[in-house]
């Protein structure tokens, strides 16, 4: 090819989206990381789905820390001066209410939001500062899903420091439980004795509430789910018809996760035109897109100690439906 086009129609290829789609669709069965959701359109339909009524997962944690912040925050300082640091950039109002009991009892509280999305942590930066008296945000910069433990310390402390890990909001439900434990372990390396974890994980529950938390009726989950599509297209330049792929959240029992999946309506082929590579799909056949684990009571803290903590707490609804559990760093 020459070199005709113009800077303004080339197609910038983020090398880590192409490598993933490349393995990914010539796989059997096909799957996509869950991380591909988090495009800038995916962000917002995930905001969205967590304001959906059936989706009672951000509700419920937000509602158990609606009740039991300060006790939150008082058991993770143990005498302390807390810092906050966040894996992802600032579930904004969760976090909100974890921040304020900080600034409550200690007057004022530094933030570290962790993410490999600058412009995400810039946002949230300018907002939780405007919104929150008392916070100051230092965002970090980094991947916390990548392999290498060095990419994960936070940075030195003040002597009367102690940090308080956040990861909240199921997150690491998407990890398998051997990833899970991986990731908590790497976190735990870059913290002191004494630093906190507060894990936020969803539990088991009867299989209607949790199937229609991912089958709404409004059609928000399908649309997030599909969009990964969406941003193959517009990223590596694919041609997906995005309504030959129905949407599909199933139950798996045995592996105590809900599974997202994009299912073929028609046999057809899709052009990835900036892998240079033709996918196949049978009529029926599936894309693999996201797995959701949902933890039974008591598991959350046994993942706390295979990694280097003490479960020191847990907070749960008057349901059961979510926990929140602190793990001392030992
Ligand atoms: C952000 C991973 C917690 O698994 O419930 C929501 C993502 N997927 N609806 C979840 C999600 C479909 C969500 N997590």
């Amino acid at each position: 090819m020459s070199a005709a086009a113009s800077p303004a129609q080339v197609l910038q290829i983020d090398e880590r989206v192409a490598s993933v789609v490349r393995e990914g669709l010539g796989l059997r069965p096909k799957r996509l990381p869950a991380w591909l959701f988090y495009d800038c359109v995916g962000s917002k339909l995930f905001d969205a789905i967590t304001r959906l009524p059936e989706y009672y997962l951000t509700r419920t944690e937000r509602g158990i820390f609606l009740e039991a912040s300060e006790q939150i925050i008082e058991r993770a300082s143990s005498g302390r001066r807390l810092r906050i640091a966040e894996l992802g950039a600032g579930s904004a109002d969760k976090t909100r209410l974890l921040l304020q009991a900080a600034v409550t009892r200690q007057r004022s509280v530094l933030y570290e939001p962790v993410d490999v999305s600058a412009s995400a942590l810039d946002l949230a930066k300018r907002r939780i500062e405007r919104e929150i008296r008392g916070v100051t945000v230092m965002p970090r910069v980094m991947d916390y899903t990548d392999g290498d433990d060095h990419k994960f310390h936070l940075g030195p402390m003040d002597e009367d420091e102690s940090r308080l890990v956040l990861y909240i909001g199921s997150s690491i439900g998407n990890f398998e439980p051997h990833q899970a434990a991986r990731l908590l372990r790497r976190v735990r390396a870059g913290l002191e004795i004494g630093d906190a974890i507060l894990l936020g994980i969803d539990l088991v529950k009867d299989e209607a509430t949790l199937l229609t938390a991912y089958n709404d009726a409004a059609g928000v989950t399908a649309a997030f789910n599909r969009n990964v599509l969406v941003r193959l297209n517009r990223e590596l330049d694919a041609d997906f018809d995005v309504e030959a792929f129905a949407h599909r959240a199933v139950w798996n029992k045995a592996a105590s996760r809900i599974e997202m999946h994009l299912e073929s309506r028609i046999a057809q082929q899709v052009n990835i035109g900036a892998l240079d590579f033709a996918v196949e799909f049978a009529a029926g056949e599936t894309i693999h897109t996201e797995n959701s684990y949902k933890y039974q009571p008591g598991q959350v803290e046994t993942l706390l100690a295979e990694t280097g903590f003490r479960a020191e707490a847990t907070f749960a609804d008057p349901r059961g439906w979510f926990a929140v559990c602190l793990g001392r760093a030992n």
